[in-house]
């Protein structure tokens, strides 16, 4: 089976070309656009500024994922794409280009709620003789940096019931997994979320975006001792998180001593972040006594965090640890289609697996911005 995969929810524009042979899922191609500058240049991430981007490069990335998959339009068995949560304008241009593609192309569509997304990341057998042209996009004239995406080799991918921790710039969820689509909430932040404080924080030491990689690259020579953060909520009998009093605390700290090592700040907001999130984490694999956690999303990616939660998740609940390889764990379209191979028998599917992608409507897939993993 074959599924092109199409992420847009945030600023990135990401088109994936994903093959199932068996239980193993392999990157034909995933090519990853971002307007990285223009969020460098303003500090952030403007909606209306990502979404004509993305407008912009939506079809080149579509053509590009394609051509490196060696996968013409209809060899494809169905098209996967991202249907919320997200910034409104962003989500439009991968739903309504998803949608004619589905049309033109007579391949069902599936939609793809992109917090699950991101756990399937960890479902993805990454294929050791992919090609891996860092291709670049002339700056100059168009901001978008396009780099296609490969990386390192793994064969083992998680089972059920796992714990799933999910940390993102815009969400940080703890669920508890008892099969493909079928878990449990368990808690989640009141406030911001892992990724959005670190860029916070990042921000405020006159970080450039996003602050998660900055900070944790000043913090590797950093002194953690030097200044005390607080992680708040590390002691509440919930999963819950929030991480708003952690940037209040950071902002405090900058006013009254401007002269604080950046450093030795960076060390410690990244402590305070991930002390946190890997004592949820790990309390909740030892309360209901899982031996399995999977980590996703942007934050994911952050070094100290997986190497902290592997020790103590081992140590302290005897559970081994997924974590998908960097790459995989910010924004893209692999995901997507990974996350479609197994989602529940829903209409799509049940059409699908009877052979009759003809009755399947794409009108029916509507973006929803404000899609969550509450149920
Ligand atoms: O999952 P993602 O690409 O986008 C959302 O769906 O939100 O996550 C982006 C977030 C940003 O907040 C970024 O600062 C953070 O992931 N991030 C990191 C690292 N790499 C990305 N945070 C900490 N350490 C990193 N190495
Ligand atoms: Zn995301």
């Amino acid at each position: 089976m074959i599924i092109l995969g199409i992420e847009t929810s945030c600023d990135e524009t990401s088109a994936a070309v994903l093959k199932k042979e068996g239980k193993t899922i392999s990157i034909l191609s995933n090519i990853i656009a971002s307007s990285a500058s223009l969020q460098a240049k303003y500090g952030g991430i403007i909606p209306e500024q990502a979404a004509r981007e993305q407008l912009k490069s939506i079809l080149p990335v579509i053509t590009e994922a394609l051509e490196q998959a060696k996968i013409k339009p209809e060899n494809l068995d169905a098209i996967a794409v991202t249907y919320g949560p997200g910034l409104i304008g962003s989500l439009l241009v991968g739903t309504e280009t998803a949608k004619v593609l589905s049309l033109i192309w007579n391949k069902p569509l599936i939609g793809v709620n992109h917090l699950l997304g991101h756990f399937y990341a960890n479902w993805i057998a990454n294929d050791l003789s992919l090609p891996a042209p860092a291709k670049q996009s002339n700056q100059e004239t168009n901001p978008t940096q396009i780099a296609s995406s490969l990386s390192a080799p793994r064969n083992d991918v998680p089972s059920f019931p796992c714990i799933g921790l999910l940390v993102s710039g815009g969400h940080t969820d703890l669920v508890l997994f008892q099969a493909h689509g079928k878990y449990e909430y368990l808690g989640g932040t009141r406030d911001d979320a892992a990724g959005e404080c670190f860029d916070k924080s990042a921000r405020l030491l006159g970080l450039p975006y996003p602050g998660g990689p900055e900070i944790s690259k000043l913090a590797l020579t950093g002194d953690v001792s030097k200044i005390k953060l607080p992680s708040p909520l590390i002691n509440s009998k919930d999963f819950d998180f929030s991480f708003s009093g952690l940037k209040t605390a950071v902002a405090n700290m900058i006013k009254e001593h401007p002269e604080a090592n950046k450093n030795d700040l960076s060390a410690s907001i990244e402590e305070a972040i991930i002390n946190v999130l890997v004592e949820k984490t790990v309390r909740a694999a030892k309360t209901y006594g899982i031996d399995q956690i999977i980590i996703a999303g942007g934050v994911a990616a952050n070094k100290k965090l997986t190497e902290t939660l592997r020790k103590k998740a081992e140590v302290i609940a005897r559970a081994i640890i997924f974590t998908p390889p960097p790459i995989l764990c910010t924004d893209n379209g692999a995901m997507i289609a990974a996350a479609a191979f197994f989602l529940p028998a829903d209409a799509t599917h049940q059409a699908l697996q009877a052979g009759q992608p003809e009755t399947i409507n794409p009108d029916n897939l509507q973006a929803n911005p404000n899609l969550s993993l509450v149920i």
